[in-house]
């Protein structure tokens, strides 16, 4: 993995650790989930996390999480990015954009995520195709969220980010 970017004066991406990620996770992703069960087991070490930051916010206004490949089920699809969200009001304003740009680079090698499929034109406008035309659905932590809708989707470029 290699450095961060940080893609305007006003928004910067670092790493945060995992409690910082819940809010978001529970505001944006998984609503009906308790904020006390944003936790996930693979947010320890040596999974990262990232957050952007704007002059005018002290909390993270998105955060995005990488999973590094050895740490999954599937280490040969590279490393993984789950729990993406950017506050409500800050969306479609480029700051997804940034932080997945971020990522890829941080990454530096192919990169696997598992997208809404209300999302998937995103990500395949940044480079990232389906592994299958099958489709599946996840209920957030621990199960207790509603049935979402998910395609599993991979990025091998390492340039043109
Ligand atoms: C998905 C998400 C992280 C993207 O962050 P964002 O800050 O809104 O993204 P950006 O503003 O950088 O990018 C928006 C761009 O993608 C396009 N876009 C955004 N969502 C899109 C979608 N669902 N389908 C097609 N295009 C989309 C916008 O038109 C815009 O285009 P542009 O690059 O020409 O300006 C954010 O919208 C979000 O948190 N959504 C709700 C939670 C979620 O679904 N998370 C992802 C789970 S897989």
């Amino acid at each position: 993995m290699s450095g961060l970017v940080s893609p305007t004066e006003s928004l910067t991406i670092r790493l945060i650790p995992p409690e910082e990620t819940h809010f978001l996770r529970h505001a944006v992703l998984w609503p009906t989930v308790p904020l006390s069960a944003q936790a996930q087991p693979y947010d320890a070490s040596p999974t990262i996390h990232l957050g952007a930051f704007h002059s005018s916010s002290p909390s993270p206004i998105g955060v995005l999480t990488l999973v590094p490949a050895h740490c999954t089920c599937s280490p040969e699809y590279g490393v993984q990015l789950p729990k993406f969200a950017v506050s409500t009001e800050w969306q479609g304003r480029g700051v997804g954009g940034a932080m997945l740009a971020a990522a890829i680079q941080y990454a530096a090698g192919a990169v696997q995520l598992d997208a809404r499929l209300d999302q998937r034109a995103f990500y395949e406008k940044r480079g990232f195709a389906a592994l299958s035309s099958q489709t599946f659905t996840k209920c957030g932590p621990g199960g207790a969220g509603p049935p979402i809708e998910y395609v599993r989707m991979r990025r091998t470029r390492i340039h043109d980010v």
